[in-house]
C-alpha cells in the first residue's frame, strides 16, 4: 500500500513485522515500562519469548496492562514499582527479580524524563532530577544486572551471551539541545557509561550497547507531534519524513537482546530517521 511520506500525526505508520520468538526462556527487566518506548519494547521482548518484569513509577494501571498484554503471550510478567534513582529500591527489585524469576539475562534501561527550562533558569532541584533519573538510574540497574551476569556467567541453551544490557539513549548524546541542558547532558552521559561499562565487562560475554531514538511519538514529547503546525515544523528535522513509533525502538530492543546481535559490543543504533544527519545541510551550508 502506498503511504505518504507526510501522515497526519494520528496515524501509526511502523510497518507491521512477524517477531520470532528469539528470546525464549530468557528474563527482562524494563525500567519506565508503562508507557511511551518501555511500555512498547516491554510487550515486543514478551512477545519474542521472555519473561518481563515492568518497572514503573506512577500509574499502577497502565503498568497492569502492560502486564496482561504480555501474559497473553503465553510468557510471565509482573509490575514493579521503583524509583530508579534510589539504590534500595532498585536493590529491592532486583531481590524480587532473583526470587520470582531467578535470574536477569536482560536489561533494558529506559527509565528517563524531561524537565526543560531556559539555561538561566534551570533550578538545581531540576537539573539533579533528570541527572538521578536518567544517568544515575541507569548506573544503578546496570550494576544490579552485571552482579547477577557475573555470578551466573553464559548458560548456553539460552543465549551466547552472560547477559545484555541495552541504554535507551538519544540523538541528544550527539546533537546540543538548548532548553534542555539537563536531558542533553544525561544523555551525553549515558554514551560514555556504556561505552566505559561495554568495554569493561566485554571479555565476561556481557554485551551492552544503546539505542538512540530521534522523535518518537510518546508522551513525553507530546507538544512536538500533536498539532499539524508542530509535526510540520518536527519534519524539517527528519530527512525520512515520518515521526517514529514506539514500535520502531522495540524492534531494534529485541534484535539487541538476542543473540542475532551478538557480534555488537559497546554500539549506539540510532533509530531516529535520519535526525542525525544534519538535514539543515541538505541545501544549504
Ligand atoms: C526527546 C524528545 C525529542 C527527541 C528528538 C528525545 O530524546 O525525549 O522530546 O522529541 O529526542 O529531539
Amino acid at each position: 500500500m502506498a503511504t505518504s511520506i507526510n501522515q497526519p500525526p494520528t496515524r501509526s505508520t511502523a510497518p507491521p513485522v512477524t517477531v520470532h520468538r528469539v528470546l525464549t526462556g530468557q528474563k527482562a527487566l524494563v525500567t519506565g515500562a508503562n508507557s511511551g518506548i518501555g511500555q512498547a519494547v516491554a510487550i515486543a521482548l514478551g512477545e519474542a519469548g521472555a519473561d518481563v518484569v515492568v518497572n514503573y513509577i506512577d500509574g499502577d494501571a497502565s503498568a497492569e496492562a502492560v502486564v496482561e498484554k504480555i501474559r497473553k503471550f503465553g510468557a510471565k510478567a509482573y509490575a514493579h514499582k521503583a524509583d530508579v534513582s534510589s539504590e534500595d529500591e532498585v536493590a529491592a527489585m532486583f531481590a524480587r527479580m532473583m526470587q520470582q524469576f531467578g535470574t536477569i539475562d536482560i536489561l533494558v534501561n529506559n527509565a528517563g524524563l524531561q524537565r526543560d527550562s531556559a539555561f538561566q533558569d534551570m533550578t538545581l532541584a531540576n537539573w539533579n532530577k533528570v541527572l538521578n533519573v536518567n544517568l544515575t538510574g541507569q548506573f544503578l540497574c546496570a550494576r544490579e544486572a552485571v552482579l547477577e551476569f557475573l555470578r551466573r556467567g553464559v548458560v548456553p541453551s539460552i543465549s551466547s551471551a552472560a547477559g545484555k544490557i541495552i541504554c535507551m539513549s538519544s540523538v541528544h548524546q550527539e546533537i546540543p539541545w538548548g532548553g534542555h541542558a539537563n536531558y542533553a547532558t544525561s544523555k551525553g552521559g549515558i554514551r560514555l557509561l556504556m561505552e566505559s561499562m561495554a568495554q569493561e565487562v566485554a571479555p565476561k560475554r556481557i554485551r551492552v550497547n544503546a539505542i538512540a531514538p530521534g522523535a518518537i511519538r510518546t508522551p513525553i514529547n507530546t507538544s512536538a507531534w500533536e498539532t499539524r503546525p508542530a509535526y510540520e515544523r518536527l519534519m524539517t528535522l527528519v530527512p525520512y519524513g515520518r515521526i517514529g513509533e514506539p514500535d520502531d525502538i522495540a524492534r531494534a530492543a529485541v534484535w539487541l537482546a538476542s543473540d542475532h546481535s551478538d557480534y555488537v559490543v559497546g554500539t549506539t543504533l540510532f533509530v531516529d530517521g535520519g535526525m542525525t544527519l544534519y538535514p539543515g545541510f541538505a541545501t544549504g551550508g
